[in-house]
Order: C-alpha cells, then sequence, then structure tokens
C-alpha cells in the first residue's frame, strides 16, 4: 500500500499552499502527457515485464549459490545508487558485520577515491569475490578503471579472472560489450530505451538484489501495481501525476527546492536516489522547443528524526521556496518500549509508557504541524512497511512523477547533456597526461 497525502496543501494560505481547485485543474493534461511519454519510448515501465530477465537471474544466482562470500558492484550514478538504495532498505543496517547470514556481503563502489578502492581491496579475498560491472554506455572512465584494477588483481595472482566478473551493460554498444564476447564473459543487458537513473528496476538493481537474498520478484510486483496507476487517466488513481503536478505547481509559487524527509533510517538512500532522478531530470538549460530556459528542481535530502537537529530552523523560519516531501512507515518493525527510571519527575514523564516507535510518529507529526502552521507546503507518502514490494512501488513512482514533471516542464527528462562537457574536458587532460 502506497498512499499520498496532500490534505496540508490545502491548510497552508494560498500563497504558498494549493488548494483543491489548483490540484484539480491539471487533471485534463494526464492523458496528452501520456500519449508524449508513450512517444518518448522509454522503457522504465515497461521493462519491468520482463520475465525471461527474471529467470535468467535465478539461474545465475543459483549457479554462483554459496560460491561466494563477497559480490562487489562497480558502477557510479545511475548504476549505482538504485542498488545503494535497494541494499540499504531493504537487509539489515549492520548487514555486512553480520556472521552467519548465508549470503554474500555486497559491496558498491560508487567512487574512484583511491582510498576507497585499496581499502576495499583489503578486505576481499579474490577467490571468494565476485565483480558485477554495471555500465549502461560501456564507457564511463570511473567504472572502466575500477574494472581494469580489480581484473589486474586477478592476473596478478594468476587467477582467470573472466570467471570472477559479471557485465551490465548496454545490449549492442560499448566497450564492456566487445569485452564480454572477446573474453567470454557472462552479461546481462540494459534495455537500450532504459536510462541510467530510471535502470534500478532492470537487471542494474535486480542482479545484486537476488544474489544477497532478496525477493525481486516481489519488488517487481509492487513496481507494476505503480506503473498500473501511472497510466491511470485519472487523478484520483495517478499518484505520479499528483505527484508531479505538486511539484510543478508549486515551483510555479517559488517552491523550486524539494526536500525528501523519510522518517525511517533505510530508506536515507531513497532519497538519495531520488536526489540524482529529480537533479538530471529536470535540470535543464533548453526545453523542448530549444529556447535557453535553465531550469530545475533542487533536491535535498534530510532524514526524520535527525535532521529536526539540523535542518528544521531553516525549514520553518528560512526562506519559503521549498516543497517537502516526508516519507511515513507505518510499520518501522517490533514495538521498542522506552523505560522512564523516573516517571513522576515533571521534566522527563512525557516519555512515560512510550516507544521509540510511538516517539517517531509523533515526532514526524510535530514536524509536519509545525511547517503547516509556517505556511510551508508539505505533503506525505505513507507506507504500510518497507519491502520488496513497496520500494518497487516507490522507485516507479518518483520515476513515473519525474517522467510527468518532464512534460509539464515542456523538457527532456530523460537526457543529461550538462554533464557531458566536464566529461569531455577531463578526458582531453587524461589524454595528453596519456601520451
Ligand atoms: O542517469 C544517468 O544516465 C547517469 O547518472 C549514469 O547512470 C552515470 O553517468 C553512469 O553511466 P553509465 O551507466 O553509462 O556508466
Amino acid at each position: 500500500m502506497i498512499k499520498l497525502h496532500t490534505d496540508n496543501l490545502g491548510k497552508v494560505d494560498s500563497m504558498h499552499g494549493l488548494s483543491a481547485g489548483e490540484l484539480e485543474g491539471n487533471a485534463s493534461l494526464i492523458e496528452t502527457y501520456l500519449k508524449n511519454i508513450e512517444n518518448k519510448d522509454q522503457g522504465f515501465y515497461t521493462s519491468i515485464n520482463d520475465e525471461a530477465l527474471l529467470d535468467k537471474i535465478d539461474s545465475f544466482a543459483a549457479n554462483i549459490e554459496g560460491k561466494y562470500t563477497d559480490i562487489v558492484v562497480l558502477g557510479i550514478g545511475g548504476s549505482a545508487l538504485g542498488t545503494i538504495c535497494i541494499n540499504e532498505s531493504l537487509t539489515h543496517l549492520y548487514q555486512n558485520m553480520l556472521s552467519k547470514t548465508g549470503k554474500p556481503r555486497l559491496h558498491i563502489l560508487d567512487n574512484i577515491d583511491p582510498v576507497l578502492i585499496k581499502e576495499t581491496r583489503d578486505i576481499l579475498d579474490l577467490e571468494k569475490t565476485f565483480f558485477i560491472v554495471v555500465t549502461k554506455s560501456g564507457a564511463t572512465p570511473e567504472t572502466l578503471s575500477q574494472y581494469f584494477y580489480f581484473r589486474d588483481e586477478y592476473t596478478k595472482v594468476n587467477i582467470p579472472y573472466n570467471e570472477h566478473f559479471v557485465f551490465v551493460t548496454d545490449p549492442k554498444v560499448g566497450f564492456l560489450r566487445t569485452t564480454s564476447l572477446n573474453e567470454s564473459i557472462l552479461t546481462f543487458e540494459i534495455p537500450e530505451n532504459v536510462g541510467g537513473r530510471f535502470s534500478a528496476l532492470t537487471a542494474v538493481g535486480l542482479l545484486p538484489a537476488k544474489l544477497i537474498g532478496l525477493d525481486i520478484r516481489a519488488m517487481i510486483k509492487g513496481a507494476q501495481e505503480m506503473r498500473d496507476k501511472f497510466l491511470k487517466n485519472s487523478l484520483d488513481k495517478n499518484l505520479p501525476f499528483q505527484i508531479a503536478n505538486i511539484q510543478y505547481l508549486l515551483s510555479k509559487k517559488g517552491k523550486t527546492i524539494n526536500v525528501m524527509t523519510p522518517y525511517a533510517q533505510k530508506l536515507v538512500k531513497f532519497a538519495e536516489w531520488y536526489r540524482q532522478l529529480l537533479a538530471e531530470s529536470t535540470g535543464k538549460k533548453h526545453n523542448n522547443d530549444m529556447e535557453v530556459i535553465h531550469t530545475g528542481l533542487t533536491p535535498i535530502t534530510a532524514l526524520g528524526v535527525t535532521d529536526q537537529h539540523s535542518q528544521s530552523q531553516l525549514y520553518n523560519e528560512g526562506p519559503n521556496d521549498k516543497l517537502h516531501i516526508f516519507i511515513k512507515v507505518n510499520n518501522l518493525g517490533p514495538e521498542i518500549p522506552i523505560v522512564n527510571p523516573q516517571p513522576e519527575a515533571e521534566i522527563v514523564n512525557y516519555l512515560n509508557n512510550t516507544s521509540f516507535n510511538h516517539l517517531i510518529d509523533t515526532e514526524m507529526q510535530g514536524t509536519t504541524e509545525a511547517l503547516t502552521q509556517n505556511s510551508r507546503p508539505n505533503i506525505t507518502i505513507e507506507i504500510d512497511e518497507i519491502n520488496e514490494e513497496t520500494l518497487g512501488g516507490l522507485f516507479m513512482l518518483f520515476e513515473g512523477a519525474t517522467a510527468f514533471l518532464g512534460e509539464f516542464m515542456n523538457i527532456n527528462a530523460f537526457d543529461q547533456p550538462g554533464v557531458e562537457l566536464s566529461k569531455l574536458i577531463t578526458k582531453k587532460l587524461l589524454t595528453n597526461h596519456a601520451n
């Protein structure tokens, strides 16, 4: 179950909030926007029907079961953030420190800091390690250099490296595609029409998820249910459209910053996954008519309750330029009582007969009510619990909302021309250095 609560928008004054009339005013756009999105032939919502992929992942996982203590994902940006989120949301917070899980530890190397490379190498036994190299383009220098390094580590000790690697890459193009053919390295495909930041529900996220024992079919089921909502020409049922509509309408009222705050430790990486999705998809120089507009929504990640003691002051009294998106999880696990040793002491008696579960819920209520009283627009996404199905649904909810947002903003939400320049400069500098 994923519910969206928008009532606080109507409680905020008209300059900063949204009335029911404003929220309903764009309903007639759904049909056109869905057609436009369909014409763009983006695979983020169609690729989740790929039974053959799920079967291939299952049989691969069965083949290597028990052989490895560590799985390392090499990838960056959209090739890493979904997997980091899946891992952190759906496993024990200290998973890699637990003994006897019966599953390999998962490490995701989304940087090229030599310290990260060395210190990861320090903890790996090469014989018992398996690498998943993830790059859609098959040409990202960060990922290729990580691959070259670890491949060389195997060569140095005469271990046939190709048995320790699998590639997840474009079906046709890229350096990895050619290498896989030349060196007999098994490969999983990222559909041509699924871009990096929309790829969490392809082999990019599903393969590592399966290898650490997660239920990838449940993840897909949750995503499919949300995909069905995304395709509905009905404001009430189409949650992704509702979110994009709110983001867009409020951006017109100066709320160009979106703060995502899950009240759940395990969803902190979901907010980080969304940060990339919103930033890369909406930050654009040109609109679809090639006019220069320099537009974009700026994402901020926060965590409840931690950031109440870090950012709340700004959010309540600073510039009123933000939409707050909260995520509330109804069941955060077994009730953990708080035992007040001095129940009679007035200064702490509000902590009598309570629990961490009640405390976090109450603090979230206090936070959203305070923001509303201060005319700060906020919405809440409510889920029953964090599991494969709800996470799949949440990925699809925000991917769909981002596609609609692209339509509202008249931009291409699926490209990222702005990251090319720094890549080109870096490559030129590296080429000069190498030769
Ligand atoms: O969303 C995107 O397209 C990017 O963030 C890419 O995922 C990132 O640049 C990595 O690209 P690739 O998967 O080609 O290595």
